[in-house]
Formats: C-alpha cells, sequence, structure tokens
C-alpha cells in the first residue's frame, strides 16, 4: 500500500461509503452522451430526493495532473453556484469525490462537499492524487422536456419545430439568462438541444463546463459576448424552429470536448430559412443577423425579441400591441394548451393499447386489432404540431 493511502485509510475509518450516501440507479443520458460525463438516476439517502448524478467518465483520469476534463467539475460547479439565482439555470445540489472506478460508479468511498464548491476545488488536487473522481449531483429534469429528445425526427425526412409563440418565450428566458451572465463575465458557449429542457413554459439550461469566466471589458471579451448571442441563434433557435441543425443535416447530438464546443458553429454565418417559410420573417432575420454576428449585446438582442414578440401579440412595457392582437394570441396561447393535453392524452391511449398488446394469451385478432392501434396513433404523434 502506497504511503498515502495508508495515511488516508489510517485516519479516516469511518469513512461514508457512496453507498451509504446515494442509491445510483440507471443510466439518464444515454440518448445525448456528454464528453465529459455520465449521468445517472441516483437517489439522495440523506435528503430523500432524486437527483442526477454527473460523474467523470473513467477515460479522463490518469496522468500527473488533473486533466481539463477533471477540472472541468470544480470549474462547472464555480459557475452554476455563481448563476444559482437564475431561474433556468439548473440547480447544484451538491458535489465531491468518489472512490468507485468503472463508467457507474458503485461501491467505495465518497467525500461530499454540499454545495461548497470552493471547497470541492480546493480538495481537487488531494482527491486526484487519490485517484477518486468527481460528481456534481443535480436537480433531476425529465428526459421528456429535453429539447434534443422532444425534436428528433423518428424518421429519415421528418421534421419538427416549436411554435413561434413557444419559441418566442424560450428565446427571450435565454436572452434575460446570457444577460446574468455576461453581467457577472460569463460566457455559456455550449449552445445545443441537448442541454436545454423546456415544458412549453419555463426554460432550463444544463452543462456549463464548457462555459468560461472573462474578465474587464475588451475587443476580446466583446467578440465572445457576440459569440453566445451567435451560437445560441445557430445552435439552439434555428434548430428549434426548423428543426434542422445548422450543418443542414438531419438533427443530431453535437460534439462537446473543449476544441469541438467552441469551434463547432464557428463558420456558420448564414442560416436558410427555405425549409420554413412560414416562418415570421421579422424573426428569421433576427436570428440571420445574429447568426451573422451583427447583434452586439445580449439587450439588443433582448430589445429585438421583443420587437418580434410584439408582432405576435405580446406586450411589453411601453412597447404594447392592439387589442386584436391581444386577443389572438390569448386565442393561440388557450389552443396550444389544449394541443400538449391532447398530445398527452394520444401518448397514453397509445401506451394503453401498447400494454394490452404484450398480454399472453390474447387472440391474433385482439392482437392485430391493439397493434393497428398502436400504429395509427404512432403516425398522428409523428405529425405532431408540438415537439
Ligand atoms: N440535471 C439533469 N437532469 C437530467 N438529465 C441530465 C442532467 N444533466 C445532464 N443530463 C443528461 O446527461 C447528458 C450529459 O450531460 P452534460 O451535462 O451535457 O455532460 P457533459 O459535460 O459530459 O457534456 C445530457 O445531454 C442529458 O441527457
Ligand atoms: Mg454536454
Amino acid at each position: 500500500m502506497s504511503a498515502v493511502k495508508r495515511a488516508i485509510s489510517a485516519a479516516d475509518p469511518t469513512m461514508t461509503t457512496l453507498d451509504q450516501r446515494y442509491r445510483i440507479a440507471n443510466y439518464i443520458d444515454t440518448f445525448a452522451l456528454g464528453h465529459y460525463a455520465r449521468v445517472l438516476d441516483a437517489t439522495d439517502r440523506k435528503a430523500s430526493t432524486h437527483v442526477a448524478f454527473k460523474v467523470l467518465r473513467p477515460e479522463h483520469l490518469g496522468g500527473d495532473q488533473p486533466r481539463w476534463e477533471y477540472q472541468a467539475f470544480a470549474h462547472e460547479a464555480d459557475l452554476l453556484t455563481a448563476l444559482a439565482d437564475s431561474p433556468t439555470v439548473v440547480r447544484l445540489l451538491d458535489c465531491g469525490y468518489v472512490e468507485a472506478g468503472g463508467e457507474a460508479p458503485s461501491g467505495g468511498g465518497i467525500e461530499s462537499f454540499g454545495t461548497d464548491a470552493a471547497a470541492f476545488r480546493a480538495a481537487q488536487a488531494g482527491f486526484f492524487k487519490r485517484g477518486w473522481r468527481p460528481y456534481l449531483a443535480l436537480e433531476p429534469l425529465p428526459r421528456a422536456h429535453n429539447l434534443f429528445y422532444l425534436m428528433r425526427p423518428d424518421r429519415a425526412g421528418l421534421r419538427w419545430r416549436v411554435p413561434t409563440e413557444e419559441g418566442l418565450a424560450l428565446a427571450l428566458q435565454f436572452a434575460e439568462t446570457l444577460k446574468m451572465a455576461h453581467r457577472q463575465g460569463i460566457v455559456y458557449l455550449d449552445h445545443k438541444l441537448e442541454h436545454v429542457y423546456w415544458d412549453g413554459v419555463q426554460l432550463r439550461i444544463i452543462d456549463l463546463n464548457s462555459s468560461r469566466r472573462v474578465e474587464g471589458k475588451s475587443r476580446d471579451t466583446e467578440g465572445l459576448f457576440r459569440q453566445d448571442i451567435h451560437s445560441l441563434c445557430v445552435g439552439i433557435l434555428y434548430s428549434m424552429f426548423t428543426g434542422l441543425s445548422p450543418q443542414k443535416t438531419a438533427l443530431r447530438p453535437q460534439p462537446g470536448s473543449v476544441t469541438e464546443v467552441e469551434a463547432r458553429y464557428q463558420a456558420i454565418t448564414a442560416l436558410d430559412f427555405g425549409v420554413e417559410p412560414s416562418l415570421s420573417p421579422a424573426l428569421q432575420d433576427l436570428i440571420q443577423r445574429g447568426a451573422a454576428r451583427q447583434i452586439d449585446t445580449v439587450d439588443d438582442f433582448i430589445d429585438g425579441l421583443q420587437k418580434v414578440a410584439a408582432l405576435h401579440g405580446w406586450d411589453f412595457p411601453g412597447q404594447y400591441t392592439n387589442p386584436h392582437n391581444r386577443d389572438a394570441r390569448a386565442h393561440l396561447r388557450a389552443g396550444l394548451t389544449k394541443l400538449r393535453k391532447g398530445q398527452d392524452a394520444l401518448r397514453e391511449a397509445r401506451d394503453l393499447f401498447r400494454e394490452a398488446a404484450i398480454q399472453d394469451g390474447i387472440t391474433d385478432d385482439l392482437d392485430a386489432e391493439l397493434r393497428r392501434l398502436v400504429k395509427a396513433v404512432n403516425e398522428m404523434l409523428n405529425t405532431r404540431v408540438i415537439p
């Protein structure tokens, strides 16, 4: 046994085990794997709540010094703490280090730092030497709200888009988040559908380990703020309103290593809205200006969004829409709510047919009818209006 290991086991006979603190269950990241981490559903036994347990992939361990991927956990904890007041940024519930190797941690010790991101960072070098891995316990968000999961087509050639009313609400909430972040010198940078959760009303954003902290005002920092708006327009808003990736392919997960994040949309300055001619020209124009890096600040972007939203029946202080638009928007919103309820009901009906179809002992006649219904409802869901 090495001197370090002996010293630890001797000094810490009452070490908490991972199993005492968390019950680790299934992977919840399989539809959109990250570069840094595996993410698992877990129960915090102390708080009796579910968490999303984000733990360093074992392949990023090793070396004499912690690699960037290792350090990214303390970095993310730090940024999540700085933005803890934001209603959109995912909550950090706990952070620390686990002893277990393997992609899904099992057994071994755990050292938890709660939400003390500074202590978590200060302990990094010591735990790295011991070969322990960093983890973040995050508020778990439902997969069904993940924008990539929602918009990913089931068939080639199929495309979905978010209704303009909801997309505007999402864009405004995202812009407000960037405003708060930019004020603190934080640029998000890692814009992609996989990192966005949307329930029709409230936006949630995950994964800040590729985000950066910048200091002071310079050409560089201004360029990064512009890039943040650019990447929001290119990486999220364009896809959300057209169902296409900005690279003009079908939607697929985007690479996420440190070199890839900032290079991903670098060359894209023009967006093709030809597939979605019904999209409001003013909205197309705004997203295009963002993509062309012609929008310098989030305030300018919010101003642009509000002007577009006013055309869609929204009111803002000092900028009121006319009563006809206001009334039409109220109808539109009520209709969207009904559509969402309708879709939920369709899914529930499909699940009932599907459950019945897999029962043993039913006749071939009943089986065939249930399968026909499952297929027909799936086709209805495939032409749904809302993702
Ligand atoms: N708080 C969360 N709730 C639910 N799922 C999550 C949560 N955080 C991450 N995930 C899932 O895990 C995947 C990878 O997480 P992410 O934070 O992007 O890791 P990485 O830093 O490796 O890119 C996400 O795409 C998402 O599917
Ligand atoms: Mg990610």
